[in-house]
Protein backbone atom coordinates (compact mmCIF):
# COMPACT_ATOMS: atom_id res chain seq x y z
CA UNK A 1 0.00 0.00 0.00
CA UNK A 2 1.16 3.47 -0.90
CA UNK A 3 1.90 6.19 1.45
CA UNK A 4 1.05 9.02 -1.16
CA UNK A 5 -1.83 11.13 0.05
CA UNK A 6 -4.94 11.57 -2.72
CA UNK A 7 -5.56 15.09 -3.99
CA UNK A 8 -8.90 15.98 -2.69
CA UNK A 9 -11.48 18.54 -4.36
CA UNK A 10 -14.97 19.13 -4.93
CA UNK A 11 -16.69 17.55 -7.36
CA UNK A 12 -20.22 18.83 -7.27
CA UNK A 13 -21.73 21.73 -5.53
CA UNK A 14 -25.44 23.66 -5.02
CA UNK A 15 -27.31 25.58 -2.98
CA UNK A 16 -30.66 26.19 -1.65
CA UNK A 17 -32.36 29.32 -0.07
CA UNK A 18 -36.20 29.45 1.07
CA UNK A 19 -38.64 31.43 -1.33
CA UNK A 20 -39.60 33.66 1.03
CA UNK A 21 -37.73 37.33 1.07
CA UNK A 22 -37.75 39.77 3.76
CA UNK A 23 -36.24 43.26 3.10
CA UNK A 24 -35.02 45.94 5.17
CA UNK A 25 -37.67 47.32 4.71
CA UNK A 26 -40.13 44.68 5.82
CA UNK A 27 -38.13 44.93 9.25
CA UNK A 28 -38.53 48.37 9.61
CA UNK A 29 -41.52 47.53 10.75
CA UNK A 30 -40.63 44.81 13.02
CA UNK A 31 -38.42 46.55 14.99
CA UNK A 32 -36.61 49.90 15.75
CA UNK A 33 -34.40 50.55 12.61
CA UNK A 34 -33.95 51.69 8.91
CA UNK A 35 -32.85 50.34 5.68
CA UNK A 36 -30.57 53.34 5.58
CA UNK A 37 -28.78 52.12 8.88
CA UNK A 38 -28.70 48.65 7.86
CA UNK A 39 -26.96 48.97 4.63
CA UNK A 40 -24.30 51.34 5.57
CA UNK A 41 -23.57 49.58 8.89
CA UNK A 42 -23.66 45.49 7.05
CA UNK A 43 -24.49 46.06 3.84
CA UNK A 44 -27.38 43.71 3.88
CA UNK A 45 -30.48 44.69 2.35
CA UNK A 46 -32.57 41.29 2.47
CA UNK A 47 -32.51 37.65 3.42
CA UNK A 48 -34.52 34.61 2.86
CA UNK A 49 -36.24 33.06 5.15
CA UNK A 50 -37.52 29.67 5.99
CA UNK A 51 -41.33 28.88 6.21
CA UNK A 52 -42.86 27.70 9.65
CA UNK A 53 -42.55 24.16 8.68
CA UNK A 54 -39.02 23.96 7.43
CA UNK A 55 -35.95 23.32 9.52
CA UNK A 56 -32.41 23.00 8.69
CA UNK A 57 -32.60 19.51 7.23
CA UNK A 58 -35.06 20.47 4.67
CA UNK A 59 -32.68 23.41 3.15
CA UNK A 60 -29.70 20.74 3.69
CA UNK A 61 -31.45 18.13 1.94
CA UNK A 62 -32.00 20.40 -1.35
CA UNK A 63 -28.66 22.08 -1.16
CA UNK A 64 -27.40 18.06 -1.02
CA UNK A 65 -29.49 16.95 -4.02
CA UNK A 66 -28.50 19.46 -6.31
CA UNK A 67 -24.59 19.11 -5.36
CA UNK A 68 -25.08 15.37 -5.97
CA UNK A 69 -26.02 15.97 -9.69
CA UNK A 70 -23.68 18.20 -10.23
CA UNK A 71 -21.32 15.81 -9.41
CA UNK A 72 -23.13 12.88 -11.33
CA UNK A 73 -23.18 11.15 -8.28
CA UNK A 74 -25.47 8.78 -6.75
CA UNK A 75 -26.79 8.78 -2.80
CA UNK A 76 -25.75 5.14 -2.37
CA UNK A 77 -21.79 6.38 -3.37
CA UNK A 78 -21.76 9.08 -0.42
CA UNK A 79 -19.78 7.43 2.40
CA UNK A 80 -19.93 10.42 4.97
CA UNK A 81 -22.40 13.31 5.70
CA UNK A 82 -21.54 15.86 7.52
CA UNK A 83 -24.19 18.91 8.15
CA UNK A 84 -21.98 21.75 10.09
CA UNK A 85 -24.67 23.61 11.27
CA UNK A 86 -26.02 26.19 14.96
CA UNK A 87 -29.63 25.44 13.79
CA UNK A 88 -30.02 21.73 13.78
CA UNK A 89 -33.62 20.32 13.62
CA UNK A 90 -33.17 19.14 17.14
CA UNK A 91 -30.89 18.15 19.80
CA UNK A 92 -30.87 14.70 18.02
CA UNK A 93 -30.92 12.68 15.94
CA UNK A 94 -28.25 14.95 13.62
CA UNK A 95 -29.58 17.02 11.17
CA UNK A 96 -26.70 14.91 9.20
CA UNK A 97 -28.95 11.60 9.70
CA UNK A 98 -32.12 13.51 9.19
CA UNK A 99 -30.67 14.57 5.76
CA UNK A 100 -29.11 10.53 5.00
CA UNK A 101 -32.59 9.20 5.29
CA UNK A 102 -33.89 12.17 3.00
CA UNK A 103 -31.50 11.64 0.46
CA UNK A 104 -31.47 7.74 0.82
CA UNK A 105 -27.55 7.88 1.07
CA UNK A 106 -27.89 4.19 3.07
CA UNK A 107 -24.10 3.66 3.33
CA UNK A 108 -23.16 6.83 4.51
CA UNK A 109 -21.85 7.61 7.96
CA UNK A 110 -23.66 10.77 9.55
CA UNK A 111 -22.58 13.66 11.82
CA UNK A 112 -23.13 17.25 12.43
CA UNK A 113 -20.45 19.78 13.35
CA UNK A 114 -20.24 22.58 15.04
CA UNK A 115 -18.22 25.48 14.48
CA UNK A 116 -20.44 28.04 14.16
CA UNK A 117 -20.12 30.20 10.80
CA UNK A 118 -16.70 28.64 9.94
CA UNK A 119 -18.53 25.17 10.02
CA UNK A 120 -18.12 24.31 6.30
CA UNK A 121 -14.78 25.32 6.38
CA UNK A 122 -13.93 22.91 9.20
CA UNK A 123 -16.33 20.20 7.91
CA UNK A 124 -13.91 20.31 4.23
CA UNK A 125 -10.92 20.00 6.37
CA UNK A 126 -12.21 16.94 7.83
CA UNK A 127 -13.65 15.48 4.77
CA UNK A 128 -10.17 16.21 3.30
CA UNK A 129 -8.35 13.41 5.50
CA UNK A 130 -10.68 10.60 4.76
CA UNK A 131 -10.26 11.04 1.14
CA UNK A 132 -6.45 11.91 1.36
CA UNK A 133 -6.01 8.52 3.32
CA UNK A 134 -8.32 6.44 1.17
CA UNK A 135 -10.50 5.55 3.64
CA UNK A 136 -13.63 7.44 2.11
CA UNK A 137 -14.39 7.70 -1.83
CA UNK A 138 -16.90 10.77 -1.59
CA UNK A 139 -18.54 12.80 1.12
CA UNK A 140 -21.09 15.26 1.44
CA UNK A 141 -20.17 18.25 2.90
CA UNK A 142 -23.12 20.83 4.14
CA UNK A 143 -23.72 23.97 5.57
CA UNK A 144 -27.40 24.45 6.63
CA UNK A 145 -29.15 27.19 8.79
CA UNK A 146 -32.43 28.07 9.71
CA UNK A 147 -31.43 31.00 11.53
CA UNK A 148 -34.69 33.04 11.57
CA UNK A 149 -36.24 30.26 14.34
CA UNK A 150 -33.23 31.32 16.61
CA UNK A 151 -33.60 35.15 16.59
CA UNK A 152 -35.13 37.53 19.12
CA UNK A 153 -37.26 39.14 16.53
CA UNK A 154 -37.62 42.50 19.12
CA UNK A 155 -33.23 42.45 19.16
CA UNK A 156 -32.36 44.84 16.61
CA UNK A 157 -28.91 44.87 17.21
CA UNK A 158 -29.23 40.96 15.77
CA UNK A 159 -32.45 40.47 13.64
CA UNK A 160 -31.13 42.23 10.86
CA UNK A 161 -28.11 40.31 10.28
CA UNK A 162 -29.01 36.86 9.49
CA UNK A 163 -30.85 34.87 6.68
CA UNK A 164 -31.59 30.99 6.01
CA UNK A 165 -30.32 29.03 3.41
CA UNK A 166 -27.73 25.95 2.87
CA UNK A 167 -24.90 24.92 0.28
CA UNK A 168 -23.63 21.30 -0.49
CA UNK A 169 -20.47 20.30 -2.00
CA UNK A 170 -19.63 16.41 -2.59
CA UNK A 171 -15.76 15.96 -1.52
CA UNK A 172 -14.02 13.36 -3.58
CA UNK A 173 -10.36 12.47 -5.40
CA UNK A 174 -9.34 14.85 -7.89
CA UNK A 175 -6.03 15.31 -10.10
CA UNK A 176 -2.51 15.47 -8.79
CA UNK A 177 -2.04 19.53 -7.74
CA UNK A 178 -5.54 20.34 -7.86
CA UNK A 179 -8.51 20.94 -5.57
CA UNK A 180 -7.99 21.84 -1.50
CA UNK A 181 -4.53 22.93 -1.67
CA UNK A 182 -4.82 23.54 1.91
CA UNK A 183 -7.21 24.02 4.86
CA UNK A 184 -6.33 26.15 8.33
CA UNK A 185 -8.37 25.95 11.32
CA UNK A 186 -8.41 27.92 14.29
CA UNK A 187 -10.51 28.67 17.71
CA UNK A 188 -10.82 30.85 20.80
CA UNK A 189 -12.81 29.93 23.38
CA UNK A 190 -12.21 32.95 25.87
CA UNK A 191 -14.55 34.98 22.79
CA UNK A 192 -17.50 32.59 23.27
CA UNK A 193 -19.12 35.26 25.29
CA UNK A 194 -19.10 37.24 22.53
CA UNK A 195 -21.44 35.11 20.12
CA UNK A 196 -24.09 32.54 21.94
CA UNK A 197 -27.37 31.11 22.05
CA UNK A 198 -27.12 30.66 26.31
CA UNK A 199 -30.32 28.76 26.93
CA UNK A 200 -31.85 24.86 25.81
CA UNK A 201 -28.70 23.11 26.09
CA UNK A 202 -27.22 21.25 29.46
CA UNK A 203 -26.03 24.80 31.45
CA UNK A 204 -29.78 26.46 30.99
CA UNK A 205 -31.87 23.65 29.95
CA UNK A 206 -34.88 24.99 28.62
CA UNK A 207 -37.59 26.46 31.53
CA UNK A 208 -40.76 28.77 31.35
CA UNK A 209 -37.98 31.24 32.67
CA UNK A 210 -35.08 30.69 30.23
CA UNK A 211 -37.92 30.63 27.08
CA UNK A 212 -39.42 33.99 28.50
CA UNK A 213 -35.90 35.50 28.91
CA UNK A 214 -35.16 34.29 25.26
CA UNK A 215 -32.55 32.81 26.60
CA UNK A 216 -32.85 30.29 23.71
CA UNK A 217 -31.86 33.05 20.67
CA UNK A 218 -29.14 34.57 19.48
CA UNK A 219 -27.16 36.96 21.75
CA UNK A 220 -24.04 39.10 20.45
CA UNK A 221 -21.37 41.53 21.39
CA UNK A 222 -21.17 43.13 17.39
CA UNK A 223 -18.29 45.51 18.26
CA UNK A 224 -16.24 42.65 19.84
CA UNK A 225 -17.22 39.96 16.66
CA UNK A 226 -16.37 42.93 14.21
CA UNK A 227 -12.92 43.84 15.95
CA UNK A 228 -11.80 39.79 15.59
CA UNK A 229 -13.49 39.45 12.28
CA UNK A 230 -11.15 42.13 11.19
CA UNK A 231 -8.45 40.83 12.53
CA UNK A 232 -8.93 37.26 11.50
CA UNK A 233 -9.72 37.26 8.00
CA UNK A 234 -6.65 38.32 6.72
CA UNK A 235 -4.47 36.51 9.19
CA UNK A 236 -6.71 33.20 8.36
CA UNK A 237 -6.14 34.22 4.91
CA UNK A 238 -2.45 34.50 4.57
CA UNK A 239 -1.98 31.44 6.90
CA UNK A 240 -3.61 29.16 4.06
CA UNK A 241 -2.07 30.63 1.07
CA UNK A 242 1.03 30.46 2.61
CA UNK A 243 -0.04 26.49 3.58
CA UNK A 244 -0.91 26.12 -0.49
CA UNK A 245 2.73 27.02 -1.62
CA UNK A 246 1.34 29.84 -4.13
CA UNK A 247 1.60 33.73 -2.86
CA UNK A 248 -0.90 36.32 -2.34
CA UNK A 249 -0.39 37.68 -6.34
CA UNK A 250 -1.50 34.22 -7.46
CA UNK A 251 -5.02 34.44 -6.11
CA UNK A 252 -7.95 34.11 -8.27
CA UNK A 253 -10.36 35.01 -6.06
CA UNK A 254 -11.72 35.58 -2.50
CA UNK A 255 -14.96 33.59 -1.16
CA UNK A 256 -15.43 35.38 2.57
CA UNK A 257 -18.23 34.62 5.19
CA UNK A 258 -20.69 36.62 4.55
CA UNK A 259 -21.29 38.94 7.67
CA UNK A 260 -20.81 42.14 7.08
CA UNK A 261 -19.02 44.16 3.77
CA UNK A 262 -17.10 46.74 6.00
CA UNK A 263 -15.45 43.24 7.30
CA UNK A 264 -15.18 41.90 3.81
CA UNK A 265 -13.73 45.32 2.40
CA UNK A 266 -11.22 44.93 4.86
CA UNK A 267 -9.79 41.67 3.88
CA UNK A 268 -10.38 42.52 0.49
CA UNK A 269 -7.70 45.25 1.09
CA UNK A 270 -5.37 43.81 3.11
CA UNK A 271 -4.71 40.57 0.72
CA UNK A 272 -4.70 43.78 -2.09
CA UNK A 273 -7.71 42.04 -4.24
CA UNK A 274 -10.37 43.85 -5.95
CA UNK A 275 -13.51 44.12 -4.73
CA UNK A 276 -14.74 42.64 -8.39
CA UNK A 277 -11.93 39.29 -7.42
CA UNK A 278 -14.31 39.35 -4.43
CA UNK A 279 -17.60 36.79 -3.95
CA UNK A 280 -19.97 38.98 -2.31
CA UNK A 281 -23.53 37.84 -1.69
CA UNK A 282 -24.94 39.52 1.74
CA UNK A 283 -27.00 42.17 0.25
CA UNK A 284 -29.33 39.62 -1.15
CA UNK A 285 -29.21 36.86 1.71
CA UNK A 286 -27.75 38.58 4.68
CA UNK A 287 -25.76 36.38 7.20
CA UNK A 288 -26.39 32.61 6.90
CA UNK A 289 -23.60 31.40 9.25
CA UNK A 290 -22.36 27.59 7.90
CA UNK A 291 -24.02 28.44 5.05
CA UNK A 292 -22.95 31.61 3.73
CA UNK A 293 -19.61 30.49 2.23
CA UNK A 294 -20.59 27.16 0.38
CA UNK A 295 -23.54 28.85 -1.06
CA UNK A 296 -21.04 32.04 -1.97
CA UNK A 297 -18.93 29.18 -3.47
CA UNK A 298 -21.74 27.77 -5.55
CA UNK A 299 -23.11 31.09 -6.99
CA UNK A 300 -19.69 32.19 -8.24
CA UNK A 301 -18.95 29.10 -10.10
CA UNK A 302 -22.15 29.14 -11.88
CA UNK A 303 -21.82 32.49 -12.69
CA UNK A 304 -18.62 32.09 -14.24
CA UNK A 305 -16.14 33.87 -11.59
CA UNK A 306 -14.50 30.70 -10.94
CA UNK A 307 -13.16 29.34 -13.48
CA UNK A 308 -11.10 25.60 -13.85
CA UNK A 309 -7.57 26.18 -12.41
CA UNK A 310 -8.10 29.26 -10.38
CA UNK A 311 -7.01 29.88 -7.25
CA UNK A 312 -9.55 30.35 -4.99
CA UNK A 313 -9.38 31.75 -1.16
CA UNK A 314 -12.42 30.80 1.15
CA UNK A 315 -12.39 32.19 4.56
CA UNK A 316 -14.88 32.23 7.66
CA UNK A 317 -14.99 32.97 11.30
CA UNK A 318 -17.38 33.23 13.74
CA UNK A 319 -19.08 31.71 16.84
CA UNK A 320 -16.48 29.61 19.50
CA UNK A 321 -14.80 32.21 18.65
CA UNK A 322 -13.69 30.25 15.39
CA UNK A 323 -11.82 30.44 12.37
CA UNK A 324 -10.85 28.58 8.88
CA UNK A 325 -9.69 29.04 5.71
CA UNK A 326 -8.50 27.17 2.72
CA UNK A 327 -7.15 27.32 -0.53
CA UNK A 328 -8.47 25.47 -3.33
CA UNK A 329 -7.69 25.18 -7.15
CA UNK A 330 -10.51 25.04 -8.90
CA UNK A 331 -10.29 21.59 -10.26
CA UNK A 332 -13.85 21.11 -12.03
O1 LIG B 1 -21.01 35.59 11.52
C1 LIG B 1 -20.44 36.19 12.63
C2 LIG B 1 -21.49 36.91 13.36
N1 LIG B 1 -21.55 38.28 13.45
C3 LIG B 1 -20.79 39.26 12.94
O2 LIG B 1 -19.87 39.07 12.22
C4 LIG B 1 -21.15 40.63 13.32
C5 LIG B 1 -19.95 41.53 13.47
N2 LIG B 1 -20.36 42.87 13.87
C6 LIG B 1 -20.96 43.72 13.04
O3 LIG B 1 -21.20 43.42 11.88
C7 LIG B 1 -21.31 45.09 13.56
O4 LIG B 1 -20.68 45.26 14.81
C8 LIG B 1 -22.84 45.34 13.70
C9 LIG B 1 -23.43 45.45 12.33
C10 LIG B 1 -23.48 44.22 14.47
C11 LIG B 1 -23.07 46.65 14.42
O5 LIG B 1 -22.45 47.70 13.74
P1 LIG B 1 -21.57 48.75 14.53
O6 LIG B 1 -21.12 49.75 13.57
O7 LIG B 1 -20.49 47.99 15.28
O8 LIG B 1 -22.61 49.39 15.51
P2 LIG B 1 -22.60 49.41 17.09
O9 LIG B 1 -22.78 48.05 17.66
O10 LIG B 1 -21.40 50.19 17.55
O11 LIG B 1 -23.90 50.22 17.39
C12 LIG B 1 -24.00 51.57 17.01
C13 LIG B 1 -25.39 52.06 17.31
C14 LIG B 1 -25.91 51.70 18.69
O12 LIG B 1 -26.62 52.82 19.20
P3 LIG B 1 -25.96 53.72 20.35
O13 LIG B 1 -25.75 52.81 21.51
O14 LIG B 1 -24.68 54.24 19.76
O15 LIG B 1 -27.01 54.76 20.54
C15 LIG B 1 -26.91 50.59 18.44
O16 LIG B 1 -27.95 50.57 19.38
O17 LIG B 1 -26.30 51.49 16.39
C16 LIG B 1 -27.44 50.99 17.09
N3 LIG B 1 -28.00 49.88 16.36
C17 LIG B 1 -28.96 50.03 15.42
N4 LIG B 1 -29.61 51.11 14.97
C18 LIG B 1 -30.53 50.93 14.00
C19 LIG B 1 -27.68 48.57 16.44
N5 LIG B 1 -28.43 47.86 15.58
C20 LIG B 1 -29.23 48.75 14.94
C21 LIG B 1 -30.20 48.61 13.95
N6 LIG B 1 -30.83 49.74 13.51
N7 LIG B 1 -30.54 47.43 13.41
Amino acid sequence: MSNKLNAVGILGIGSYLPEKILTNQEIEKIVDTTNEWIVTRTGIGARHIADENMAASDLATEAAKKALKDANTLPEEIDLIIVATVTPDMHFPSTACIVQMNIGAKNAAAFDLGAGCSGFIYGLTVAKQFIETGMYKKILVIGAEALSKVLDWTDRNTCVLFGDGAGAAVVGPTDEGMGILSTYMGADGEGGKFLTIPGGGSRIPATLESVKNKLHTIKMDGSEVFKFAVRIMNRASQEAIDRSGYSLEDINYLVPHQANIRIIEAAAKKLKLPMDKVHVNLNRFGNMSAASIPVALDEAVRQGKIKKGDLVVMVGFGAGLTWGSSVIKWNK
